[in-house]
């Protein structure tokens, strides 16, 4: 729509108004004064002792209430995080022509797609945000495929977030009774990753529409680093109201949250919590999400340990992973929607 600029290119024209494409209806935008704040916020957890069972209680009980949680000392270094940050803006900043190279007509990858909105051709409303996103098969085809500008502190932060999504999800199964992350379960739960690049230009009308609407991921974790700007909000499923918290930028933190495979895993215990990103009317937002999936291939379902510790009925059927994800890219966001695909 802009000679392949995306929505940055629209900001850098110094657009007075939002072009009505743009325009998000009342129900998705997010009026502050129709949100509720809650008593309670986000737990932040500090993991420099993370051998202590309390901190995998606080990270299990937090999985379970709100399906996020910010992380404190995780053992990713600060520089790492910020490299990545510096990275993200140098791609978004490079001239239209280089940035098209990896749009979908240009790119020489499949796994390497820089695009616009969110599925622009399935959106009735645009989203104010454009994206690059890395799907990882090897050091070797992301070293032939990625951006230069940007390929050696993607690489280097998805190899130093390794260890930490590794002590998550140990800690998220034994909860389960899942003792041992094993060769059956370690592709179903960490198999495959997709690391996206997100930026955000300041918009002209930030009321009238949004950076992410409401959606749930459809990963096991995503593994989220933010920038200082804010504006991702969080919806409260422990009130019947339309309440949503803000995830408030914390320095060198990391924010968690849980995604649809591993409530279906889980069967319901841990919770995949609609979120959305708001527009911004004077500041740039990046942020970084690594999506932790099953492997494409893999079926997935309520695990059988799950269901015979509790002896609950299973509350979803199997599917493959591969059907779930096209599912959700097929529509526009749409709050969990996804979910009842595996009813
Ligand atoms: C997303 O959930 O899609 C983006 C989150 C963020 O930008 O903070
Ligand atoms: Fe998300």
């Amino acid at each position: 729509i802009n000679k392949g600029n995306g929505v940055k290119g629209l900001s850098q024209m110094g657009l007075k108004s939002l072009p009505k494409q743009y325009i998000q209806p009342l129900e998705e935008r997010m009026s502050m004064n129709m949100t509720k704040m809650p008593e309670e916020s986000i737990p932040i957890i500090d993991m420099s002792n993370w051998e202590d069972p309390k901190v995998a209680e606080s990270i299990c009980n937090a999985a379970e209430k709100w399906g996020f949680f910010q992380l404190l000392n995780h053992g990713v270094p600060i520089e790492v995080l910020e490299h990545v940050k510096e990275a993200t803006h140098k791609f978004f900043e490079m001239p239209a022509e280089e940035k098209c190279k990896f749009s979908k007509e240009h790119s020489s990858s499949n796994n390497v797609r820089f695009g616009t909105s969110f599925s622009p051709e399935a959106e009735k409303a645009l989203e104010w945000k454009d994206w690059l996103s890395l799907f990882y098969v090897s050091e070797d085809e992301a070293s032939a495929h990625w951006p230069p500008v940007c390929k050696a502190e993607v690489l280097e932060y998805m190899k130093r977030t390794d260890i930490l999504i590794k002590r998550l999800l140990e800690i998220l199964m034994k909860r389960l009774n899942v003792t041992e992350i094993d060769t059956t379960k370690e592709p179903l739960l960490m198999g495959s990753k997709r690391i996206n690049l997100n930026y955000y230009p300041v918009c002209p009308n930030p009321e009238l529409t949004v950076g992410v609407g409401r959606h749930s991921d459809v990963s096991t974790l995503t593994i989220l680093l933010q920038d200082y700007i804010g504006g991702l909000y969080v919806r409260a499923e422990t009130t019947d109201e339309d309440t949503w918290m803000h995830v408030p930028p914390l320095d060198g933190s990391l924010v968690i949250n849980v995604g649809d495979a591993l409530q279906i895993m889980s069967n319901g215990k841990y919770k995949s919590v609609e979120h959305r990103v708001v527009a911004n009317g004077s500041k740039t937002r990046i942020s970084v999400p690594i999506f932790v999936n099953p492997r494409p291939s893999d079926v997935i379902g309520p695990l059988p340990e799950v269901l015979e510790s509790s002896g609950e009925k299973p509350l979803y059927k199997q599917v493959l992973y591969s059907d779930y994800v096209r599912h959700f890219f097929r529509k526009a966001h749409d709050g969990k929607s996804t979910v009842d695909f595996a009813k």
